[in-house]
């Protein structure tokens, strides 16, 4: 457990990655007690530094005794990495916040969003799992909904943005765009085909059951979040030519009826969400207006009018914070406030 204290001594690992170099910034841009940061990275990263409050920050390597006199460490590294130090970490009383997939469906680690079940983090026992990025927004919205409504079914579609598969995707997608561009060959490094001006219906390894481990960790880690395993779901997950932010089509069916209205006035006073749905004036949410923003963005609400109680919405964040290290650095908070 967290020991109460004015400022604690913060580690970033994987502090040079997409997220990694995200969670530094909302660590300073939320004014996070921090006492001293230590920031560390591959072998590949030595000689770095980052900046944080002004200071250059000397990036690290991971070592046993890494940990001693670390409160709170948020892992960024991969899974591989996750597996093998946040037990470590955790072992030496530090309180580790993982974004990885390692421990997200172990039973005896919570997997928490803030604004939908932050009561779970009384439980931990020195690992916190940060969920999936497009199962993050999707559960802001559907709680508020739940809520008021039960849900019984939901049917989503993803359009994910490349910097959800880290930095290296993000070049080849200003690579691929320019050769395109200057009419050269396209090279496929990190995406099995060409994601410029393309749609890629594949995310993570395919699954004996014919949908993909995004698709699956969106079903498991719902359920594991909104703590109510009869919540059917069903995932598309697309990859999309998008730097940054994840727009999701979703499609909910309520045991009680719920109007466009109700869910528009039910969705404006739920925290963590901004309700952007004015269709006659063409607003709705968009990937490159929500990037950099800490709320998750609902538009085109609408009834589904093919079944008795059905929505329809389209939400979008971005991946990188609310996804990914705003929601990490939010469970830090609320460690902080429960010390
Ligand atoms: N991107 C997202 O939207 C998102 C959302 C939720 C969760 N996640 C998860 O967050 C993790 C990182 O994702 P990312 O997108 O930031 O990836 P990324 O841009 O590829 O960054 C990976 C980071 O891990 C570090 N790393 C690699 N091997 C290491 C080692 N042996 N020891 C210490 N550090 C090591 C890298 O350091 P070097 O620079 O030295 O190689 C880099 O800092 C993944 O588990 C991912 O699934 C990502």
């Amino acid at each position: 457990m967290l020991k109460k204290k004015k400022a604690y001594v913060v580690a970033v690992v994987g502090a040079t990655g997409a997220v990694g170099n995200e969670m530094v910034a909302t660590l300073e841009q939320r004014e996070f007690p921090v006492e001293r940061l230590r920031l560390f990275a591959s072998e590949r990263s030595e000689g770095k530094a980052l900046e944080f409050e002004g200071s250059e920050i000397p990036v690290e390597t991971l070592k046993e005794d890494t940990f001693k006199g670390i409160d709170i460490a948020l892992f960024s590294a991969g899974a591989e990495r996750s597996k093998i130090w946040a037990p470590v970490a955790a072992q030496s009383g530090c309180v580790v916040v993982d974004n990885s997939s390692q421990w997200r469906m172990d039973p005896g680690v919570p997997l928490v969003v803030p604004e939908v079940n932050s009561r779970d983090l009384k439980w931990h026992k020195g690992i916190i799992a940060n969920p999936n990025c497009s199962t993050i927004q999707m559960v802001v919205v559907l709680k508020p909904i739940h809520d008021a409504a039960r849900i019984r079914r939901v049917v989503v579609t993803t359009f994910q943005s490349v910097s959800g598969t880290g930095k290296k995707a993000m070049d080849e997608l200003l690579q691929q765009t320019t050769d395109l561009l200057n009419f050269r060959e396209v090279k496929c490094n990190v995406y099995p085909h060409q994601i410029a001006f393309n749609c890629l219906p594949h995310i993570d390894k395919f699954l004996e059951n014919g949908y993909t481990k995004e698709e699956m960790k969106m079903v498991d880690e719902t359920k594991k979040i909104m703590g109510d395993n009869s919540i059917r779901v069903t995932a598309t997950t697309v990859r999309v030519p998008v730097f940054r932010g994840h727009s999701e089509s979703i499609n909910i069916e309520t045991e009680k009826k719920m109007s466009a209205d109700d869910a528009r006035g039910v969705l404006s006073a739920a925290p963590g969400i901004v309700v952007f749905d004015v269709p006659e004036k063409n607003v709705y949410p968009l990937a490159i207006e929500v990037s950099g923003k800490d709320e998750t963005y609902v538009g085109r609400i609408r009834e589904d009018e093919s079944i008795e109680n059905g929505l329809n919405l389209w939400i979008v964040a971005d991946n990188l914070r609310k996804g990914a290290a705003l929601n990490a650095v939010q469970i830090a908070e609320k460690l902080s406030e429960m010390a």
